[in-house]
């Protein structure tokens, strides 16, 4: 059973990356279409997707991570420099899930071009900073398939 626990958790570490990458490439798409006059074409409405697309992934890994833990009665996060960080980082997971979900929810439904740039904007950079401060960045920067 410690083989699933590693494949799940090397998952979730590798689409950490896509998370990130994802939402710096919606930045770099919708950030200058949001003071101008340019059109929403469906290239800037494919990051908006993958972005939210990878969090859901991330969140599914999580909730799987957390319940393959909870049922073998194995400590979470052991060695957290606080010891809330746990609820802290489901907490603002399933928080990124929403406001990313919200923020392509939105987009797609903003009247004007400038409005499905801007709200696209705002929605991908409080995701990224609810990202950011979740992620236990005192474990593996990359993990493959080990404990
Ligand atoms: C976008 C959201 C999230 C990101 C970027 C993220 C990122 C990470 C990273 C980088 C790790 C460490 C992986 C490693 O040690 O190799 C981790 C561990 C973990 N995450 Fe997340 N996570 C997110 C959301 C969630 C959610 C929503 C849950 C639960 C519902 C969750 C549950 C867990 C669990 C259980 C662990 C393993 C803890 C342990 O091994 O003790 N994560 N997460």
């Amino acid at each position: 059973m410690a083989t699933v626990y590693v494949i799940l958790l090397t998952l979730h570490n590798i689409n950490r990356w896509l998370v990130l990458l994802t939402g710096v490439w919606t930045l770099v798409r919708t950030l200058p279409g949001a003071g101008g006059r340019r059109p929403f074409t469906a290239a800037d409405r494919r990051p908006v997707v993958a972005f939210t697309g990878t969090v859901h992934l991330q969140l599914i890994l999580g909730l799987l991570l957390f319940a393959f833990l909870g049922m073998q009665r194995a400590p979470v996060f052991a060695g957290a420099p606080n010891s809330g960080f746990t609820w802290q980082h489901v907490g603002l997971g399933v928080l990124a899930a929403v406001t990313a979900t919200i923020g392509s929810a939105l987009s797609r439904r903003a009247p004007t071009d400038q409005g499905k740039f801007r709200v696209a904007t705002t929605w991908t950079a409080v995701t990224l900073l609810l990202v950011l401060l979740l992620i236990p960045w005192w474990r593996p920067l990359l993990r493959l398939f080990t404990a």
